[in-house]
């Protein structure tokens, strides 16, 4: 464990957010979940960090985000900020946490910015999202919309398919990211579209679009980051691209610790503490001597941990 002291730039704001589409700037997004996976990202200039529901299935070994509680995501926000002091934290609003009512919506959303310092929510869904939208942006909370596949209504959509993929259905897409738009979201994640679809919405919208198996005609990206990293093996979408193989690179180290360990060559001289040899000598002839240390002594002074 390190810990190192920077001298942390201002908080990516919303204003600087929107004006990166008019200047045809990317805007790259990324999940994390813990605060080392934040200050990472925060690291490498990353705008927008997404304390995902996705956290469901890649940190707490669920099958789909369903599960997720607001409770959870409230830790995994927190522990999110505390790495990133640059990046818009976004938190994800888990099922359940918006679909009963406004005052609902709004609550939990009040909690993520409260517990959390997240900056703002996100929430999936068209039409029926539109009123939790506006009634969380009228608390003065920023949203980010979602649609095309919204994994919380996989099942009602027929399983984690592409979405978008008939006229109709496209132009549905379109009429969900525009009145998402109107009720105040300040970016739209669009999950599975066939790309000319993304770039017709995108076009067609003055907010950022950020896209996930959505295209190049995006304003933006974002994956997952257990599958861009290559935590996740296996079949994966195929709108991700693994950029590392850390689950393998973990497997590896794992299995080396373990080696050494049953070696005995793990810890190494240079892993241990010393102690003054006339302090160790005391000890030794104490011991031989069958003196008790009582515990008020033995307590005695200790020396850094590092
Ligand atoms: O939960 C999540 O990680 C997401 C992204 C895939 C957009 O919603």
């Amino acid at each position: 464990m390190t810990t190192e002291a920077t001298t942390p730039r201002p908080r990516f704001s919303l204003p600087e957010l929107a004006a990166m589409k008019p200047n045809g700037e990317k805007i790259v997004m990324v999940t994390a979940y813990d605060a080392p996976g934040a200050r990472l990202a925060d690291e490498v200039g990353i705008e927008l960090i997404l304390v995902g529901d996705s956290a469901a299935m890649v940190v707490l070994g669920h099958d789909s985000t369903v599960p997720a509680t607001v409770d959870e995501m409230v830790v995994l926000t927190r522990a999110a900020r505390r790495g990133s002091h640059r990046a818009l934290l976004v938190a994800d609003m888990p099922f359940g946490s918006f679909q009963i009512s406004d005052a609902d919506a709004v609550a939990n959303a009040v909690r993520f910015v409260k517990e959390a310092d997240a900056d703002a929510g996100k929430l999936e869904g068209g039409g029926a999202s539109l009123s939790r939208v506006r009634s969380i942006v009228g608390a003065g909370i920023p949203v980010m919309g979602h649609i095309g596949l919204t994994p919380q209504s996989a099942t009602m959509l027929g399983g984690y398919k592409a979405q978008g993929r008939t006229a109709a259905a496209a132009r549905g897409l379109l009429a969900d990211a525009l009145a998402l738009q109107e009720a105040g979201c300040f970016a739209i994640v669009l999950e599975a579209v066939p790309a000319p679809v993304a770039t017709r919405i995108s076009q067609a919208l003055r907010i950022p679009t950020i896209g996930i198996g959505a295209g190049p005609g995006c304003d933006g990206q974002v994956l997952v980051w257990h599958d861009l990293l290559g935590l996740t093996e296996g079949r994966a979408p195929r709108f991700v691209k693994r950029y590392a193989h850390l689950a393998e690179d973990i497997r590896q180290a794992l299995s080396a610790y373990s080696a050494d360990v049953r070696r005995g060559v793990f810890p190494a001289e240079e892993h241990t503490y010393g102690i003054p040899d006339e302090e160790l000598a005391l000890f030794e002839s104490e011991l031989d001597s069958g003196v008790l240390i009582r515990a008020e002594d033995a307590r005695g002074s200790e020396s850094d941990w590092l």
